[in-house]
């Protein structure tokens, strides 16, 4: 089932995620439902908060990464990239963010095994980007106020506020 998408400024993209303590036939359906909104919006990743989840999971499909992350975590990086980023909930108005250019991601799936992977460039930005939301941080926390305010008053703009 597709679902509505959180759009910036609801509360709970602000908000720290609880941890995914449930690894049962319902969490499952979830990350279905995730991955069915994800490429329906055709994004590369879908974090719960962006459907109005206050949870610790998110569901990504990028650069030929296909992973269910409950519970995930940054635990190393490595060296730095500069590129552009959009967000689903932010109705993908591009921005260039700086980020480390490898990320190793340790999370658990949806049968609860915990799992570590490594990824590079464009992945890698996903991996810290959707970990970004698990902790009600948006891409636009990494910019500097001034682009900041650039990217939320042009998606005001699309939304025609
Ligand atoms: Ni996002």
């Amino acid at each position: 089932m597709i679902r509505k998408i959180t759009e910036y400024p609801e509360a709970v993209l602000g908000q720290v995620g609880k941890p995914v303590e449930k690894f049962d036939d319902e969490l499952k359906a979830l990350c279905d439902d995730m991955f069915e909104t994800m490429y329906d919006a055709e994004g590369v990743g879908l974090a719960a908060p962006q459907i109005g989840l206050n949870q610790r999971l998110f569901v990504m499909d990028c650069d030929g990464i296909k992973l269910v992350a409950a519970n995930p975590e940054i635990i190393e990086t490595e060296g730095e990239q500069s590129g552009q980023e959009g967000c689903l909930s932010v109705g993908k108005v591009p921005a260039v963010v700086i980020r480390p250019m490898k990320a190793k991601l340790r999370a658990q799936d949806a049968d609860g095994n915990w799992f570590e992977r490594e990824a590079e460039g464009y992945a890698a930005r996903a991996f810290m980007h959707e970990t970004d939301h698990c902790n009600g941080k948006l891409f636009i926390d990494h910019l500097p106020k001034m682009r900041r305010d650039m990217v939320v008053k042009s998606f005001k703009k699309r939304k025609n506020w």
